[in-house]
């Protein structure tokens, strides 16, 4: 029989995300293409689906490293018993860290990075005698991972549907966005308004992402933004923790996104790239002074997990690293991405629904809107962002784009995240099949929005 390109989910024993979604069955990939069952094959502009396979597919010399590993020491605990790679590894990381860095708790994932995060800050205000200190305040328009602790960190009421009993009470921002607060002063002032109400006293931390990936792609803060938060900082004394699960290790440019703000956090996250797919790990950094409430305090941060600091995944992020400075990845996505974004954005020029295109290195973003104004949100049950990724996938591109219009602070909008080794050809690729999917979908929509004389599209490109 011949094989299948989809999944037969009423035959299948996994528990999909979406029952009514078809999923391909990917077999084998190399470099930035993927194999589904069939043999037919497709361009990863999304790193794997999750912008984690920052290295691209099938890299021996990872593998080749984790197999030494695995075969000298795959497994051992940290609560008791440490190893060399989790120790070399943490002193490579504080090595590439913003400056003033000195500590790192290795984890499995985003989510229990973030989650990690969350417990270092509050813990951190009980080390040095403010026990009140446990409320979080954090912009909406935001993911943080869909445990309980980081659902409650974002605003939006479309993610962490049915689960509001269990989650805590935290206080939201909008974004900076065109539409909402292009200065940053309207989120400056929801700030004040959130630390009034939970009392300045009572607040652990401030919890961002310091350049947005699914939930806003490639947003971030204007500069003003950033400043004003570091007075109230200052002023106040909470915390600020970046969720750099996406952004850490890379994808940006930099080796941590943070390290480009007006604003220096004193908690990072990250995860994603820092396995690039090839082991379940992630980070937590701190800087020194949080470290130091600890060891002049209690002396012991006593929470993990099973697979925290395990020696095959420490190893693999050694790996990572290794092929990041040796082949300059970091710098190349820095250099190449201002391009990419120029390149993606040229494709895109006169789609009178394309409303922006931001970038930083290779975490790229587009925004729709509504053709007939140029300005408001498409509506929600047209399904652009859902059309847009099926176009793709029908010209053999991965992407993701993301619909969250009902949470009132972004509407139809497409990430564009590849491989930081993608070559310069397989690059125009990815845009060249993205723009024509874009074009594609645009068409439709104006047709059945019977448009008939578009709305300009007002601005380009915005890379700040
Ligand atoms: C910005 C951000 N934070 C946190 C997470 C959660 O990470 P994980 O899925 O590894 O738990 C994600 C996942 O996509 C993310 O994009």
């Amino acid at each position: 029989m011949a094989p299948q390109p989809w999944v037969d989910i009423a035959a299948s024993h996994v528990l999909p995300l979406e029952f009514d979604r078809r999923y391909p069955i990917v077999v084998r990939a190399e470099g930035v293409w993927l194999e589904d069952s069939t043999g037919r094959r497709y361009l990863d502009a999304m790193s794997g689906g999750s912008m984690a396979a920052t290295l691209g597919h099938g890299r021996r010399d990872i593998i080749a490293v984790a197999r030494r590993q695995a075969e000298r020491l795959a497994y051992v605990h940290n609560e008791r018993l440490t190893n060399p790679a989790q120790e070399r590894l943490a002193r490579e990381l504080v090595e590439v860290a913003p400056e003033g860095f000195t500590r790192v708790r290795f984890v499995t994932g985003g989510a229990e990075a973030n989650e990690m995060a969350l417990q270092l800050a509050r813990s951190y205000h009980v080390q040095r005698g403010e026990p009140q200190r446990w409320q979080v305040i954090a912009p909406a328009q935001a993911y943080h991972g869909p445990t309980m602790a980081t659902l409650a960190l974002t605003g939006r009421p479309g993610l962490q549907r049915p689960f509001g009993p269990y989650l805590p009470h935290h206080l939201h921002i909008p974004p900076s966005t065109w539409r909402f607060d292009p200065t940053g002063e309207a989120a400056l002032q929801s700030l004040d308004d959130a630390l009034e109400e939970a009392g300045p006293e009572n607040v652990s931390a401030f919890f961002c992402e310091a350049i947005s990936a699914a939930a806003l792609p490639a947003y971030t803060p204007p500069r003003r933004f950033w400043e004003g938060l570091a007075e109230r900082r200052d002023r106040h004394g909470f915390l600020v923790c970046f969720d750099e699960v996406v952004t850490g290790v890379g994808r940006t440019g930099q080796w941590f996104a943070g390290a480009g703000t007006a604003l220096m956090p004193d908690i990072i996250a990250t995860a994603k790239g820092l396995g690039a797919g090839y082991a379940a790990i992630g980070a937590v950094l701190c800087r020194d002074h949080v470290y130091q409430a600890f060891a002049r305090g209690s002396r012991s941060f006593t929470l993990g997990h099973t697979w925290d600091g395990a020696p095959l995944s420490c190893a693999v992020g050694l790996a990572v690293l290794d092929v990041l400075r040796s082949e300059g990845l970091v710098e190349r996505v820095r250099d190449r991405g201002s391009r990419l974004l120029d390149e993606l954005a040229a494709a895109l020029q006169g789609i009178s629904m394309v409303r922006e295109v931001r970038g930083h290195g290779f975490l790229l973003g587009v925004a729709f809107v509504d053709p007939r104004d140029g300005d408001s949100f498409l509506p929600p049950e047209l399904g652009v962002a859902g059309r847009i990724d099926s176009a793709a996938f029908g010209r053999g591109l991965i992407t993701l784009s993301t619909q969250p219009t009902r949470d009132g602070y972004a509407g139809d909008q497409t990430l564009f995240a590849p491989p930081f080794t993608s070559t310069d050809d397989e690059l125009a690729e990815m845009v060249a099949r993205f723009a024509a999917s874009v074009r594609h979908v645009a068409g439709e929509v104006e047709a059945e929005l019977e448009v008939r004389e578009p709305a300009s599209p007002v601005s380009g490109r915005d890379s700040r």
